[in-house]
């Protein structure tokens, strides 16, 4: 199995990685830093059942860095596809720099399609495409405007291709995590039910990724259990709860 995961250095990527490596996947990582790709394949070791694992160094949030994965996957058709990579920006919209905006929709969406479409014109039966969405898709939060709309995209996206794939055998996933405590000291002002560690989060993708059933997965019970109450609460309600608390953060960008 030929696997390619955006954003594989850290947080879910890299548990996506070591996770599917073990389980005799050849991966191929992206991310910007090339260091911290190279201590990746030391940590993955010699490779999988289809030779050794390598890396790519691309910025997704750049049509260069896009041009690049989407090459690399046209040119080889890949069984497994996890669009990773994703960026917030947190803070009032009205007063953040557009130019902090932008690159979170290039990278959480233009990327995502791009990559999608590449990967899909090669695709073969029993292939699958994980975009890694947040439970902000089903409720945006103030103070994340942009990030929650990119991620209602991505789910949005996810499930229509869900069902255009079904009938060539491959399977698309909208995985959707709550808060994902990715580094020290990372939400831990939330409810401790609602954070699941990466290698939860990957557990449960995995095994959604076996059974094949759903287009969208939320893991953890306390977490799917909010995403199904969103569709029934008041939403002025829904923004009132995710504006007073402190809610999913995610990557604040490049840290090292
Ligand atoms: N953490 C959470 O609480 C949480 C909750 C829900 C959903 N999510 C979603 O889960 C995904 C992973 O989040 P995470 O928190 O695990 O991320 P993370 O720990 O911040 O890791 C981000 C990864 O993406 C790479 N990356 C960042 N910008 C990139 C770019 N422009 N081009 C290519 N690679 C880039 C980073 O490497 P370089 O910096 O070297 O490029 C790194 O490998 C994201 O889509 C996020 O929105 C996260």
């Amino acid at each position: 199995m030929t696997t390619l995961i955006t954003g594989a250095t850290e947080g879910i990527g890299r548990a996506f990685a070591l996770a599917l490596a073990a389980e005799g996947h050849t991966v191929t990582a992206v991310a910007r830093t090339e260091r911290h790709l190279q201590a990746l394949m030391t940590e993955l070791g010699p490779g999988g059942s289809d030779g050794e694992h390598d890396y790519l160094v691309a910025d997704l949030a750049t049509p260069d860095g896009v041009r690049t994965v989407a090459d690399a996957l046209t040119a080889t058709p890949y069984d497994l596809l996890i669009n990773n990579a994703g960026l917030a920006r947190p803070g009032p919209f009205a007063v953040t720099p557009l130019d902090q905006a932008l690159p979170a929709l290039r990278l959480n969406c233009e990327a995502v399609v791009a990559l999608a479409h590449a990967f899909l014109a090669t695709a073969g039966h029993g292939a699958a495409l994980v975009n890694v969405a947040s439970t902000l898709a089903f409720a945006p939060q103030p103070g994340q405007a942009v990030y929650s709309a990119t991620k209602a995209f991505v789910a949005s996206f996810s499930e229509a291709l869900w069902y255009e794939q079904r009938p060539r055998g491959v399977y698309v996933m909208a995985l959707c995590p709550g808060p994902t405590a990715t580094r020290p000291g990372l939400h831990t002002d939330i409810p401790a039910a609602l954070v699941r560690a990466p290698d939860a989060v990957v557990a449960a993708a995995l095994t959604a990724l076996r059974r094949r059933r759903r287009p969208t997965v939320v893991p953890g019970r306390a977490n799917a259990l909010l995403a199904a109450a969103t569709r029934y609460l008041p939403r002025t309600a829904i923004l009132s709860l995710l504006a007073d608390g402190p809610g999913p953060s995610v990557s604040q960008g490049p840290r090292g």
